[in-house]
């Protein structure tokens, strides 16, 4: 198979005009046209009628139900299961070129679609244009990524074995079988394209459970999966409640993997109930997990204090710091604390709240659950700091009902603080002041997550120092947290936050294969 060398996507300007007439003309086509649809279970290729739906609501206009999905039941996820392991007798024996192809072909296909993706994205989660954009951008390059991964384990001998006198020694890459790949709802398309195409391209067959708040999105892309020539069997789409099916599915005996990536709390529960051997199963459930952050910026005195404020609102405000990577804690050296601090609450005083539909910088956060307990931080936030900026939850905008938030700034936050501690997943920052460098770099580190971080510094010495200290998967120096790109940054965290499985990594499909030695004496 003749490819070019992998290129990242690049994202669209949205200075210009053009671009911006662009997105409104898809956003009106999406709702013309994508608005109120109906994404069925999809089993064996087959649409499978549900009894009940599950519906979609637009956070930032929440008497608006943007569409439906099946909600699947625990006999679909049995019908899944069946046909995906009858499936995988095929599918495993199709050479990677071929497999690596139908991802070439969706990738071609959702660059054409790019904008309608993005559109839905902003009606069904409130994403910004170019937050939408940067996220369908990733979905294609793990495509084009992972197809270009899968290649290298092509047949006998895609790992380097030593050379022994008189015999033929080798090793193989081989699919592990049926896993499930269970998804979070705030990068409904890039994670939940990449966490299923990287285990099917490598041989496997998944069933695919989306996040309930963003099913529509999901459904589109699966879609475009079996637009590409996917088997059917090979992707089941399984639309349903976490805890119902998702939990069915990582405690069954046929589940050969778990790829899960979502809050902290959810995965430990999936790594403790895969651990459980159910009476007939024969292996050890592999589980790859990626989870929460608590994610914090250095900010020291040597730092472009500009680059500094730049990279921390961009970092803590874009998708209203619903990132993993969002930047939840900045940690400012005293001697420019108040400096930091002042020009980061002003830069913030310039966002403006609104829905994703009319480009917001800060939109409504996903649901109701998120909103009462992103209000549950905010009460508490004038106990354990000074709320600097917002510290409201209007639960409006532009005469919207909408899960709205206000960017808000919590300064002098005490380290082991809740706020400083506990993953809120909104436009929350707490801001925690450092004696000196290494107490900063001690903050840093003084928490039981580890996914993202970052330093503003101009000290080559402690750049290098963060370099072999800061304990996070994904370290960033002088510029915003957020962001990884596929094949750039390879992405995925320590500790609590994960497995460190490297997403959009080199050796990421490797997850999804075992390894056979065969050796013949000659
Ligand atoms: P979540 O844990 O609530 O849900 C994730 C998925 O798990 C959903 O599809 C949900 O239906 C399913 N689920 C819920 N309960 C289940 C159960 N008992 N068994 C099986 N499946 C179950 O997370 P979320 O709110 O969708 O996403 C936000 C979280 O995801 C945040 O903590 C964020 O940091 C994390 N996240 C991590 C990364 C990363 O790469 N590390 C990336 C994105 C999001
Ligand atoms: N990959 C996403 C980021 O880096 C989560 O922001």
């Amino acid at each position: 198979i003749k490819v070019q060398e992998y290129r990242p996507q690049s994202f669209i300007d949205f200075t210009r005009q053009e671009n911006i007439d662009a997105y409104q003309a898809a956003l009106t086509r999406v709702r013309a046209e994508l608005v109120g649809k109906h994404y069925p279970v999809v089993i064996d290729g087959k649409a499978v009628k549900t009894r009940e739906k599950l519906k979609s609501i637009n956070p930032c206009d929440t008497s608006e139900v943007v569409g439906t999905t099946g909600k699947a039941t625990i006999k679909d996820a049995e019908a899944a299961l069946e046909g995906a392991w009858e499936a995988f007798e095929s599918w495993k024996t199709w050479s990677m070129d071929a497999r690596a192809r139908i991802l070439l072909k969706a990738a071609a296909i959702l660059k054409r679609r790019r904008l309608e993706a993005c559109a839905l994205m902003s009606i069904e989660v409130g994403k910004n244009y170019a937050e939408a954009d940067v996220e369908v951008a990733e979905a294609i390059d793990f495509l084009e990524y992972y197809a270009r991964s899968a290649m290298k384990y092509a047949g006998f001998g895609s790992a380097e074995t030593t050379w022994f006198e008189g015999e033929e020694n080798g090793l193989m890459h081989i699919p592990l079988g049926v896993g499930v790949s269970i998804s979070p709802w705030n990068f409904p398309c890039a994670i939940y394209l990449g966490m299923l195409a990287a285990p099917i391209v490598a041989g496997n067959c998944v069933i695919a459970k989306p996040a309930e708040d963003a099913g529509l999105i999901a459904g589109f892309v699966t879609d475009i999966m079996y637009e590409a020539g996917l088997p059917a069997g090979v992707l089941q789409f399984l639309p349903g409640v976490g805890k119902e099916i998702g939990e069915y599915l990582t405690n069954h005996a046929r589940t050969r993997f778990i790829t899960f990536t979502g809050s902290r709390a959810v995965g430990l529960q999936i790594n403790r109930v895969a651990a459980d051997v159910k009476p007939g199963q024969k292996w050890i459930k592999r589980v790859i997990m990626e989870l929460g952050g608590k994610d914090g910026m250095i900010v020291d005195e040597t730092a472009d204090l500009d680059v500094a404020i730049t990279a921390a609102t961009q970092a803590a405000f874009g998708f209203n710091g619903q990132k993993c990577s969002a930047m939840s804690r900045l940690i400012v050296v005293d001697e420019v604390y108040d400096a930091v601090v002042g020009g980061f609450v002003e830069r913030a005083k310039t966002l403006k709240v609104g829905t994703g539909e009319e480009n917001a910088n800060v939109t409504a956060v996903v649901n109701e659950m998120s909103f009462d307990k992103i209000k549950g931080y905010l009460k508490i936030a004038p106990k354990e700091g000074k709320v600097l900026l917002g510290g409201k939850a209007p639960g409006k905008a532009g005469g919207k009902k909408g899960y709205y938030i206000e960017p808000t700034i919590v300064g002098d936050v005490k380290r082991d603080a809740r706020l400083a501690q506990e993953e809120i997943f909104g436009p929350v920052v707490a801001v925690i002041r450092a004696r000196d460098w290494q107490d900063a770099l001690a903050i840093a580190n003084s928490t039981e997550y580890g996914l993202t971080g970052g330093v503003c510094s101009q000290s080559r010495e402690r750049l290098e120092e963060a370099r072999e200290k800061f304990e996070v998967g994904n370290l960033y120096f002088n510029r915003k947290i957020t962001g990884a790109i596929v094949g750039v940054q390879p992405f995925g965290g320590y500790n609590m936050s994960g497995t460190d499985s490297k997403a959009g990594g080199p050796d990421y499909l490797a997850n999804f294969m075992q390894l056979k030695t065969v050796t013949e004496r000659w």
